[in-house]
């Protein structure tokens, strides 16, 4: 069984106080909740990431993560954050290769690929993302394109080594638009990618691995979502900065 998971990804939102507010606010919702093997991750901007880290220490259910991490372990790359800085500060995950980084950064598979390696390196778990464009699904090149993502992206990794990590698979039509994917798409694309998986490593790598949806979840869909049988949870990006809804989400989880 994968473990369940949900996530808040903030994006570039919320100054200092807010972000404390907003951390202040879940882990004391979350204090009073027995829920059980729960995992949530908090991904902050990288300039609140120590004092996030700080603010959570007492609960050992809630992780907290960067949003990106450079491919080089350190240098002259200026305005750029290491993977190794990530891990001095007690952050232990990563997202990496969002859509957002892929296309108005321009991320390569390549880079990619790089950036997961470091994270690995440096024992952060990377979260990470893929999904398709509406053109590519109404073109009805979905999967290719996710087994694609998977094949050039990450599956360089050992057996051991992809164990570690968090799929989450976005669809980028649904992020931030307020458009979701059916239950029966999110299924469909989960089954294929843990299938995917189970092809290049093995069934039981696949069956534990976390595979997250993301992409419009919120409080409202986050339960019927959740209940599908190839979703272990979500990466959640508007419904995370509101510290009632994101509490709802984590409280979706079967
Ligand atoms: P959204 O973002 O929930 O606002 O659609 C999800 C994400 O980008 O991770």
């Amino acid at each position: 069984m994968a473990r369940k998971i949900v996530a808040g990804n903030w994006k570039m939102n919320l100054n200092r106080d807010e972000a404390f507010a907003l951390v202040s606010e879940i882990t004391g919702m979350l204090k009073d909740e027995e829920i059980r093997d729960l995992k949530v991750i908090l991904f902050p901007s990288f300039i609140h990431l120590g004092a996030i880290v700080q603010l959570c220490n007492g609960d050992s259910r809630i992780h907290v993560g960067a949003q990106n991490c450079n491919d080089h372990a350190a240098g002259a790359y200026t305005g750029e954050i290491a993977a190794s800085m990530i891990q001095s500060y007690g952050a232990n995950h990563v997202l990496i290769g969002h859509s957002e980084r892929r296309s108005y950064f321009n991320e390569s598979g390549d880079k990619l690929s790089q950036k997961i390696n470091m994270a690995i390196q440096y024992s952060l778990t990377p979260v990470f993302c893929i999904g398709e464009l509406l053109e590519e699904r109404n073109s009805a090149i979905h999967f290719k394109i996710i087994e694609q993502q998977l094949t050039n992206e990450i599956f360089h990794l050992s057996p051991d080594d992809f164990k570690k990590c968090i799929i989450a698979y976005e669809p980028v039509w649904a992020i931030g638009t307020g458009l979701t994917a059916s239950p029966e798409q999110a299924q469909e694309m989960h089954a294929f990618i843990r299938a995917t998986i189970s092809t290049k490593y093995s069934k039981e790598i696949a069956e534990q691995t976390s595979i997250l949806y993301g992409g419009s979840c919120n409080d409202q869909n986050a339960k019927q979502i959740f209940a599908l049988p190839d979703v272990d949870g979500g990466l959640i990006g508007g419904a995370s900065l509101k510290s009632r809804s994101f509490v709802n989400i984590i409280k979706s989880l079967p």
